[in-house]
């Protein structure tokens, strides 16, 4: 019963407001090649018995082969894994040559490096639409503390980081006077707080997104890109930057010069110089609590930290 009156890449954004985290699903097909996809799909089901499931496309290659095998393995990716969750959105073979990995349960390819892992006997095959539901009963796991897993929302990678914090720390509210003088709560509460404000800003006066910015921002200084170029730039797996590019393209931002490569529109140009305006006067205000020479000595400090001169 579908709703044919949906716009595929509206619904597709509405559905991207829902973080989740990333990992690569991988079996062995029946020659025994080792198999992998990258899927966001990934949830929690049951805790007694432990279940998992995730879905897979009905167009994917390795679609039969997950259909039909016994086992399967879920590597949850750490923040460091971007070119591996890359990789294995490539379509077809040969996705593992110069991956570290070794055999677990049934065969399927546990990778070395993850945030966590599941190794699954497959438990259920359930029919969902253009997507085939898959079940896994977790029949081992383990996972590493020290990484912090991969996220994705709103097509772009992302990092998880803790909520800031409503209340000022002062030594009389009971927040520590430490923190309040300590560098990374200085430097994360400044970008929080003034990212907070531009964002919406740039929504409600030009209509763009923090993703589309991210676009125009690198645009502006580069006549024409690659969209394989500007995927990692902007944080982007390349699937999901098409999207915003044919979004943007359709806004009548961007244009495609060929089917792989992307530039400002002219209403794109006028557009970037009005971003980059309000960045500027956003950082001005930012600023504007500081001296002249203060200020450009900060931005010389945080240089020096950055190691960028
Ligand atoms: C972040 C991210 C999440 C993805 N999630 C899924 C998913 O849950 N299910 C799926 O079938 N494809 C998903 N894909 C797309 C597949 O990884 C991609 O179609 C891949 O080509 C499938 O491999 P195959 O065609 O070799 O089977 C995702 C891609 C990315 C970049």
């Amino acid at each position: 019963m579908g709703n044919s009156a949906f716009d595929v890449k509206d619904f597709r954004r509405a559905l991207g407001q829902f973080p989740t985290g990333v990992t690569v699903i991988t079996t062995r097909d029946e020659k025994g090649e080792p198999i992998g996809v990258t899927a966001s799909s990934f949830n929690s089901v049951s805790i007694d018995p432990p279940l998992i499931l995730w879905s897979i496309d009905k167009g994917a290659y390795s679609l039969d082969t997950f259909r039909n095998t016994e086992h399967f393995a879920v590597n949850v990716l750490s923040r460091d894994q971007v070119d591996i969750s890359n990789r294995f959105a490539s379509r077809g073979e040969d996705k593992f040559s110069g991956i570290e990995y070794h055999d677990g349960i049934g065969g399927s390819p546990v990778l070395d490096d993850y945030a966590a892992q599941f190794e699954c006997k497959s438990w259920a095959v359930y029919e969902g639409g253009d997507h085939l539901i898959l079940v896994g009963e977790v029949v081992d796991y383990r996972y590493k503390d020290i990484h912090q897993p991969l996220v994705f929302s709103r097509g772009s990678y992302a990092v998880s980081a803790s909520h800031p914090a409503m209340v000022k720390p002062t030594a009389t509210n009971g927040a520590s006077e430490f923190i309040s003088d300590y560098l990374l709560y200085l430097l994360r509460e400044t970008y929080n707080r003034h990212s907070q404000e531009l964002y919406p800003k740039m929504q409600q006066e030009c209509g763009v997104t923090p993703e589309e910015w991210r676009v125009v921002a690198i645009l502006s200084d580069n006549a024409q890109m690659n969209l394989s170029d500007l995927a990692p730039l902007v944080m982007q797996p390349e699937g999901a930057l098409r999207e915003t590019a044919e979004w943007m393209a359709d806004k009548g931002t961007l244009e495609f010069v060929n089917d792989n490569a992307v530039a400002l529109s002219a209403k794109g140009t006028v557009l970037a110089s009005q971003l980059l305006n309000i960045a500027k006067v956003h950082e001005a205000n930012a600023l504007a609590a500081l001296p002249e020479d203060q200020a450009s000595l900060l931005k010389d400090s945080l240089r020096s930290i950055l190691a960028l001169d």
